[in-house]
């Protein structure tokens, strides 16, 4: 993780002088209450002034503040559409507050709004995503290189998956490429397809790998890049030209932990338990899955299943357990003997909203997320070519 993503907690071990305390540090103290009050407070004072964004992954604590929650792609729209707000509050992680940024800053909303910028906030700048930082521009320049001396790039398509920085999506834009999110990846592909004979997929393998083989691409037909390795991200020369799509050697912590072997211990105890994945999983656990799809999709599947259906839901822990507690009348089970919970989501916390929103009502701003203008400029480009997908 960059420097950028420093925790502000850390500020408080890293201050030179020992008695300064971080500003952060009385929130820490505050009992869950007293917070709930003065978040809710803010939120009266600011109104439509004020959007407050929350992904599904967030704690319920977290969520019950959030005006509008989604999964990656709906998250997308709402920042794209936010007419009235000044101010973003994303509680998710650092890609997603980038992606607001360009999405609500971009010329045509700047031009409606005389020039006047949303500010994106991140509470916790520790907020970050172990995938997105697999791959760094500099890695996937360096393949793209590497490759264009083995296979013509003209006709690659290079495709990152949003849990990307947003330098990666700006190499998509200038490249001729596109954003996915894990609800939109097949017709993404098929998007990239209809422009180039290759996709290079990063930095999720298991999302590109789970996507491409429904599609009848052969694992045989998608090389691994692994950007440590010197020679063709570890490929020969010969697999590089048979393959259709390039899988960058990254993946989700937190979804890496299910194995086929919990599903297969889930379904000897009940055969009549039906298994439901997010597609970040690995591929022996996404093949064996009754329904697989992005964090919206698992939700709707069980709003849209009858009472008594039984589930065994392999994603994150706490969206999990809220769907658990809103849904008494389903038997819902975590997939995993093991907690498998997104650690940087999870930094977003009562104390750190507070903090922020107290500062943004008394004029300042704090952990701003502002992505450079040349890189929106390119980003924006890759991630309008997703959103003009239906
Ligand atoms: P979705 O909400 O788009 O399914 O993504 C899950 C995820 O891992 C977000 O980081
Ligand atoms: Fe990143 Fe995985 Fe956490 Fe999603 S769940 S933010 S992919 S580490």
């Amino acid at each position: 993780m960059s420097t950028d993503n420093l925790s502000t907690d850390n500020l408080v071990t890293l201050t030179s002088d020992p008695a300064e305390v971080h500003p952060l540090a009385p929130y820490k103290t505050l009992e869950p209450e007293e917070l709930k009050n003065r978040i809710e407070k803010i939120r009266g004072q600011l109104g439509d002034k004020l959007l407050i964004l929350g992904h599904h992954y967030q704690q319920d604590e977290v969520i019950a503040h959030s005006d509008l929650r989604g999964d990656s792609y709906q998250l997308s729209q709402m920042a794209a559409d936010s007419a009235s707000c000044e101010t973003i509050v994303f509680c998710g992680v650092h890609f997603m507050a980038e992606t607001a940024d360009i999405l609500a800053n971009r010329p045509e909303k700047l031009r409606e709004r005389d020039g006047r910028r949303v500010a994106v906030i991140l509470p916790d700048m520790a907020a970050g995503c172990s995938m997105a930082d697999m791959a760094a521009i500099a890695q996937v320049e360096a393949a793209w290189q590497d490759m264009s001396e083995v296979i013509d790039t003209k006709r690659v398509i290079p495709v990152t998956y949003i849990n990307s920085a947003a330098s990666l999506k700006a190499f998509c834009g200038k490249h001729g490429g596109i954003v996915c999110t894990s609800s939109n990846a097949r017709a993404v592909i098929e998007w990239a397809f209809e422009r180039g004979d290759r996709v290079f997929f990063f930095p999720d393998q298991h999302l590109g790998r789970n996507t491409a083989l429904p599609m009848g691409i052969e694992e045989s037909e998608m090389p691994v890049w692994d950007p440590y390795e010197m020679d063709l991200g570890g490929n020969t020369e010969e697999a590089i030209e048979a393959s259709r799509v390039i899988l960058w050697k990254g993946h989700c912590s937190v979804h890496q932990m299910f194995r086929a072997e919990h599903v297969e211990a889930f379904r000897k105890r009940d055969p009549e338990i039906k298994i439901l994945v997010h597609p970040e999983c690995p591929r022996e656990v996404n093949d064996l899955a009754d329904v697989s799809g992005s964090t919206g999709k698992i939700i709707r599947t069980v709003e849209a299943s009858p009472p008594g259906t039984k589930w065994a839901i392999g994603t994150e822990l706490h969206l999990v357990n809220r769907l658990k507690s809103e849904h008494p009348e389903q038997e819902i089970h975590f997939l995993s003997p093991v907690i498998c919970m997104c650690a940087t989501m999870y930094r977003i916390d009562l104390p750190h909203l507070c903090w922020s929103l107290e500062n943004l009502i008394d004029g300042a701003v704090v952990n701003r997320i502002e992505v450079d203008e040349e890189t929106s400029r390119w980003s924006l480009i890759a991630l309008e070519r997703m959103l003009s997908i239906r």
